[in-house]
């Protein structure tokens, strides 16, 4: 028995973050499907022992996607990379896996989305740090890195420079928020999300190691020496005045430090496992340290899944992992193949949809070759693409709640249902075009612009543009008809979903017309336009219509809560990629809502705030597009509506946090409200 000397302090929380967790257990599972070996960009994380024991197992750890073979299995590690890394990786050939921590995505999604505005970046971080590198790298001609508060004092920006800031996730709460603030006094106008950008385990863990400071003489913090959030915990022990170790392994904990000590105090880094804290806790028994107390500071239940194709199944799941899971969902789709199922489904949608056209060519260009003018110009805006939306969410709240792809006729309804809102959602967009006078769609002409082009070449009687709308009419009505017939099949409950979805969107659509002929603008209003004529049939709706087609009832109030949530900043990002978009991405004009009075909420807002404004606004005989433009971006609606966007996110993803969803999808679903509210087209 050693003779007693002190005790140990043990700091929880302490250890593996949810991306660590999941960033190994991405590798662990690459190998078991693919075999060994596969590769892997840069230390999974930060630790020695973790890459050392995936080496033994088959994982290759390289410096660059450039050292992989071509065709090879390579993950990306925890940190992230930049696009530039994507597109090497892309043309080699490589199978990427992506372990990028999902709170690391987040501020890469930020950055994109502040460069796009045209900010310049202030990005506070360690410059050879690879999370650093990855995030610089979305937009290196804007960015500018921070290090430190004396490097935040000196950056000089050109004068009228629009700035933001972000920060890497694990760095110190202290340091950054006075480096923030310095920044926030030199460029008053500048944003950022605060210190949030740290993620919650870098600040759990530093708030556990300062309780267990100020009670300790000397703290250890296992981790090892590139580990940031380690490095970070022992300058918060010492900051308070206590003297502390960063110990990569218990080899070189150096009995030597512990003169005079009677309290140690012991924690770990984010990417340093368990394990080694046990080793550390036994040597320092053997020092005379055998008494152990623990401080919890906070309780961590974050769990982040592997992405779809390779997370384990309910049965294979080690302990720990909050499934959240009801036995309704047994029986459906496993998370693990969760993309590959969509993808699959979304295949017969566009089928289907094929077929019926064809059929229908077939039917009435037998009678005589024009009547299948109209049904072209529907085939024409399918096959040019477009995001798929609502069969993609119609299928996703099928197999969100356990139903299954198992040539059921479940599945074919929601195969139909698919092709439904797509044909629909093709009839909403002819007519909208008329409606809103537009020109182009899905990077090609309307079909009311073809068709008063071709009236107008051939020299035949009548106003070309009346033409023109009224084969858009018609086409409209053909795509509305077509999408009825393909939802004969659906059972009852269904169609009640699908009926209400169709009619809630036209009447929407009179709303936001009659407002732009009234110039009314009103906020309250135009948020729910932007719900009822888009966010409903876009997102909510078919969510619910696949959910119905499951069987499942239950998921209504958080479908509806994720649903209208998501659906308004789908809409809200759509008005603003009208008034700041490119439309060589849109694939629609820029500037139209302005030109055509729309009141949308970024004018309402506008109007509503500035006398300016709404003085141009209700001068409708003299609409001034340009200027209005000018005294709109003035009034700072814009990173209002971009806020209001983030909170709509934010209430998306507290819907899904406690839905009783199949594995894997609360994840998924929670990915696509960002997708869709962030997205550039
Ligand atoms: C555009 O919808 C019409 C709106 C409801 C705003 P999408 O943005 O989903 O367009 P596509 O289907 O990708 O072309
Ligand atoms: C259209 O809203 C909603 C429907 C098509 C029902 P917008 O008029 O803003 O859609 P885009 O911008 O033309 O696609
Ligand atoms: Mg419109
Ligand atoms: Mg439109
Ligand atoms: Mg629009």
């Amino acid at each position: 028995m050693p003779t007693p000397r002190g005790r140990v302090l043990l700091a929880a929380p302490r250890g593996f973050c949810a991306g660590v967790d999941r960033a190994i257990e991405i590798v662990e599972r690459a190998l078991e499907i693919h075999g060994a070996p596969v590769y892997v960009r840069k230390q999974i994380v930060h630790n020695e022992h973790v890459v050392r024991d995936l080496e033994e197992r088959g994982a290759i750890f390289v410096d660059s996607e450039t050292e992989v073979p071509e065709g090879a299995v390579c993950i990306f590690s925890a940190h992230g990379v930049s696009p530039q890394v994507r597109s090497n990786a892309a043309g080699r050939q490589l199978n990427v896996i992506d372990a990028t921590c999902p709170l690391v995505s987040k501020v890469h999604q930020e950055a994109i989305r502040f460069a796009r505005d045209e900010r310049t970046l202030l990005l506070i971080g360690h410059a050879d740090h690879e999370e650093i590198e990855g995030t610089y790298g979305e937009a290196p001609d804007r960015t500018v890195i921070v290090e430190d508060a004396d490097q935040a004092r000196r950056v000089e920006l050109p004068e009228g420079t629009q700035a933001a800031f972000l920060t890497q996730t694990t760095l110190s709460v202290d340091d950054t928020s006075e480096i923030v603030n310095i920044l926030r006094e030199r460029f008053p106008g500048i944003v950022g999300a605060g210190s949030e950008d740290i993620c919650y385990a870098s600040q759990n863990r530093q708030n556990a190691i300062k309780a267990i400071a100020v009670e300790s003489d000397f703290v250890l913090v296992i981790g090892s020496t590139n580990s940031s959030n380690s490095v970070r915990m022992v300058e918060v022990a010492e900051a308070l005045g206590t003297p502390g170790r960063l110990l990569p392994s218990v080899e070189q904990l150096d009995p030597g430090w512990l003169e005079g000590v009677e309290t140690v105090g012991v924690s770990s880094g984010a990417s340093a496992p368990e394990e080694l804290v046990e080793q550390v806790v036994a040597r320092l028994a053997e020092l005379g340290y055998g008494e152990v107390d623990s401080v919890v500071t906070a309780e961590e239940n974050v769990v982040f899944r592997p992405p779809a194709g390779l997370e384990r199944s309910k049965g294979e799941r080690s302990g720990g992992a909050s499934g959240g899971t009801s036995g309704a969902t047994s029986g459906g789709t496993s998370g693990r193949d969760l993309s590959g199922t969509t993808k699959g489904l979304l295949t017969r949608v566009t089928a289907r949809i094929e077929d019926l056209l064809a059929a229908e060519r077939k039917q009435w260009g037998d009678v005589d070759s024009r009547m299948t003018q109209p049904i072209d110009a529907i085939a024409q805006l399918v096959s040019a693409g477009g995001k798929r939306l609502r069969p993609t969410f119609c299928i996703s709240g099928y197999l969100a709640a356990g139903g299954g792809a198992d040539g059921s006729e479940a599945e074919d309804a929601v195969v139909s249902a698919g092709a439904a809102l797509e044909l629909l959602h093709a009839f909403a967009l002819i007519h909208d075009d008329v409606m809103d006078n537009s020109p182009t769609r899905r990077g090609r002409p309307t079909a009311h612009m073809q068709h008063a082009g071709i009236h107008a070449e051939q020299g035949w009687a009548g106003e070309s543009r009346r033409y023109g709308e009224g084969v858009a009419v018609i086409a409209g009505d053909l795509a509305f008809g077509y999408a009825h017939t393909v939802t004969e099949d659906l059972p009852g409950p269904a169609r009640k979903v699908w009926n209400h979805l169709g009619t809630e969107m036209i009447v929407g659509q009179q709303l936001d017309m009659a407002l732009a002929a009234e110039l009314a603008p009103d906020p309250d209003m135009a948020r729910y336009v932007a719900v009822c004529k888009s966010g409903q049939y876009t997102i909510h709706r078919p969510l619910a219509l696949g959910a119905t087609i499951a069987g499942r009832d239950d998921l209504h109030a958080a479908f509806e809560t994720y649903g209208v949530a998501a659906g308004e900043a789908f809409q809200l990002r759509d008005d603003l990629l009208d008034a700041f978009g490119d439309p060589e991405v849109t694939g629609k004009p820029a500037g139209l809502d302005l030109s055509e009075h729309k009141m949308n909420l970024l004018l309402a807002l506008a109007a509503t705030k500035d006398p300016e404004v709404a003085r141009l606004v209700a001068d409708g005989q003299n609409w001034d597009a340009e200027r209005l433009r000018a005294a709109m971006l003035a009034s700072g609606v814009r990173e209002e509506v971009e806020k209001r966007i983030d909170e709509l996110v934010e209430t998306a993803h507290k819907a899904l946090e406690k839905a009783p969803l199949a594995p894997g999808w609360r994840e998924r679903l929670g990915e696509m409200a960002m997708q869709v509210a962030y997205r550039d087209r």
